[in-house]
């Protein structure tokens, strides 16, 4: 395969995305094995699009009849999303796994950075649902940027802001290119309006609740009329919000909710749309919109920025 460095991190080109030597192998592992059910949700995302939070969501949201959401042992206020919600490639499937699927209750809750392109044939197939989340490429490479930072920070000065930029213009970023990720759940959600649920951080930011309320049907477990005069949606709102989940104890000093080597209080920066403005240079900004317009052109796919 084709490779190319991020900082240390070195990518290769498999199956059209890019992606680390033990990504890989996890990635095969999951093609390879992994049966879905018709009862299982898979969350799908592009590195640091909010995977975490959908993660908060869907969880609160699938087990909200067994554990309400003001419950003082509710898990997320002791666990990390990641710790709830499993990657296939990362948790699962990773350093050669068998994974004991048996502790995961059904409906099974799982995620992934893998393009729809690679899914394994039974998640495609079968009758489990997929549920995407998109974050503008602006704030999506900023907020890697400063991740990669934080994970590596002994390679800080090997790859500068801007030759970043100028790979990830390229296509050259974990699970990237980007564009391709994007469109490929974004083809199949109108497709299949049923499989796919493409959702959008900006909306969510803008107006949780509906896009909870969306979410909820989407799963087939919609709010009822008393849930929502009760206040459900705003306490799973609150609940999963940049703030409360970044002030919990697990997130503030815990480690090794996706990487053995992180720390949890780095998956929480900022959790706002358009912190990208105060990082690139007008010629930046128009380089990466000129190829987005160009991408998603004839898609009728846009970003709020700002
Ligand atoms: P920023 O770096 O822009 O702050 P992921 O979870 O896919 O790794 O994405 C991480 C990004 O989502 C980070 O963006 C992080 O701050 C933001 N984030 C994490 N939890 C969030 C929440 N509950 N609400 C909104 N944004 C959140």
């Amino acid at each position: 395969p084709k490779e190319r460095g991020w900082r240390t991190q070195h990518l290769y080109l498999f199956q059209g995305f890019w992606c680390q030597p033990k990504e890989i192998q996890a990635i095969m592992s999951v093609q390879r094995n992994f049966i879905a059910q018709d009862s299982d949700v898979v969350l799908a995302t592009i590195p640091k699009s909010g995977t975490t939070w959908l993660k908060a969501i869907a969880f609160t949201i699938m087990n909200r009849k067994n554990i309400p959401v003001q419950n003082d042992n509710h898990p997320l206020l002791t666990s990390n999303p990641h710790e709830l919600v499993p990657f296939l490639e990362y948790k699962l499937y990773a350093d050669n796994c068998i994974p004991d699927f048996s502790t995961i209750p059904c409906p099974r809750l799982l995620a992934t950075h893998m393009p729809f392109s690679a899914l394994p044939q039974s998640v495609k197939e079968s009758g489990c649902r997929v549920v995407y989340l998109a974050r503008n490429p602006f704030d999506t490479f900023v907020s890697i940027w400063h991740f990669m930072e934080k994970l590596r920070p002994e390679s800080f000065g090997c790859l500068s802001f801007e030759e970043a930029f100028d790979m990830y213009c390229s296509g050259v970023v974990g699970f990237g290119p980007y564009w391709d990720h994007l469109l490929g759940y974004w083809n199949e959600s109108l497709q299949r309006t049923q499989k796919v649920l493409f959702l959008k951080y900006e909306e969510m930011k803008e107006d949780t609740n509906s896009q909870l309320k969306k979410l909820a049907e989407f799963l087939g477990l919609p709010f009822s009329i008393e849930e929502e005069k009760g206040g459900v949606v705003d306490e799973i709102s609150r609940l999963c919000s940049f703030q409360t989940l970044k002030d919990m104890e697990v997130n503030k000093n815990g480690k090794g909710a996706i990487f053995a080597d992180s720390e949890n209080k780095d998956l929480f920066r900022k959790g706002v749309v358009g912190d990208w403005i105060n990082h690139m240079t007008p010629s930046m900004v128009d380089r990466l919109r000129n190829i987005m317009d160009k991408k998603l052109s004839g898609s009728n796919l846009s970003f709020q920025l700002l």
